[in-house]
């Protein structure tokens, strides 16, 4: 038979996907986080996997799913979140925009699994699978009770799930993980009822993250909105480098924060350093990050801002401190090792 002959679809699905292979996952594995600072990766939507010094590693937000796929139904399911918030019925075309730059049926250890909300690109089936096929038995699966009815639908072992609010605290190796409060407004529209005169409730379904670790601090604002709360959140807490959910609304739409919600969020909560995340991910909400590092330039000097913002690539490593004045990131640009051998050119001049 020819190759043609034997060329497959699911061939192609495999040969091709996830777009990088296990490229991230080594080097993850292979990263020895020096003292004093702390290492992580982007790995889509607000999925961040975290790495201390001592080699600890907690994996947040991960998702390997996507949005849509065909055209083929035109309504959103009644209650649909962005239903009910809109009104509208349209299927919205959330197709995923960004890569799947992980391949989470070769993650090889992990410390702790956590999830933000309840929302499906921020808690992952697949990756629980592979995390209870080929990790240590007592890794642990944090989140609000959203989350935990979630992984104990999907049959993670009650035994492994660990049900956080805010005020909670957790101690996962060298990191203590203090939980607070999320100002995620979407989740509160996130019902199968009517919501009309009902009082719902936010902390069974979404939380935030502070990160202690070694190396300096980790805010994780999982989708939250803007909230003034976040001041409080500062006041109470030394923030190093904070995460927030940046998108471009569609008119109709109060989900993500803009650029000046972001420098507002970074601003009340201390943190030296925010990087947005989340507006990779969906085609109908991508916006640009430049525009947060435009703004940050115009209003640095009459606000007298502290922090610097860091605009960041799906797949790409942060470390802090080293990494905190750079502002924006760039993947390795590899050729280090350029003109080791003689080059094997004509002449040269060539190039
Ligand atoms: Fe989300």
């Amino acid at each position: 038979m020819s190759m043609i002959d034997e060329i497959t679809r699911e061939k192609w699905i495999l040969g091709a996907f996830p777009e990088w292979g296990t490229w991230l996952n080594e080097e993850i594995d292979a990263t020895e986080v020096a003292p004093g600072t702390f290492s992580m990766w982007w790995i889509g939507c607000t999925g961040i996997w975290l790495k201390t010094q001592n080699g600890t590693g907690i994996a947040t937000d991960l998702w390997f799913g996507n949005g849509k796929r065909t055209q083929k139904t035109k309504e959103m399911a009644a209650f649909h979140q962005m239903r009910n918030m809109t009104g509208g019925r349209a299927t919205q075309p959330n197709l995923r925009a960004a890569p799947i730059v992980f391949d989470p049926f070769a993650v090889t250890e992990v410390d702790a699994v956590l999830a933000t909300h309840i929302h499906q690109d921020h808690i992952d089936p697949y990756f629980a699978a592979a995390v209870l096929r080929n990790c240590a038995a007592g890794v642990p699966f944090i989140g609000p009770q959203g989350c935990a009815d979630l992984w104990k639908k999907w049959g993670v072992p009650d035994s492994r799930i660990k049900v956080v609010r805010p005020g909670d605290t957790v101690a996962i190796k060298d990191v203590e993980i203090v939980v607070l409060e999320s100002f995620d407004r979407t989740v509160l529209v996130t019902s199968n009822e009517t919501l009309e005169g009902t009082l719902p409730t936010m902390d069974d379904k979404a939380v935030n993250y502070l990160f202690k670790t070694p190396g300096g601090n980790l805010y994780h604002s999982g989708d939250s909105h803007h909230s003034i709360r976040f001041a409080k959140h500062g006041k109470e807490h030394k923030v190093d480098v904070a995460l927030g959910s940046f998108g471009e609304n569609p008119v109709g739409n109060q989900d993500k924060m803009t650029s000046i919600d972001i420098l507002r969020m970074a601003e009340a909560l201390g943190t030296k350093v925010v990087i947005p995340v989340h507006h990779d991910v969906w085609t109908n909400f991508k916006a640009d990050p430049l525009e947060i590092l435009l703004l940050w330039n115009y209003k640095k000097n009459v606000l007298q801002y502290r922090f610097k913002p860091f605009i960041w690539e799906v797949g790409g490593k942060f470390t802090y401190p080293d990494d905190a004045d750079k502002l924006q990131y760039h993947y390795r640009r590899g050729f280090e090792d350029a003109f080791t051998d003689e080059q094997n050119v004509p002449f040269p001049s060539i190039l």
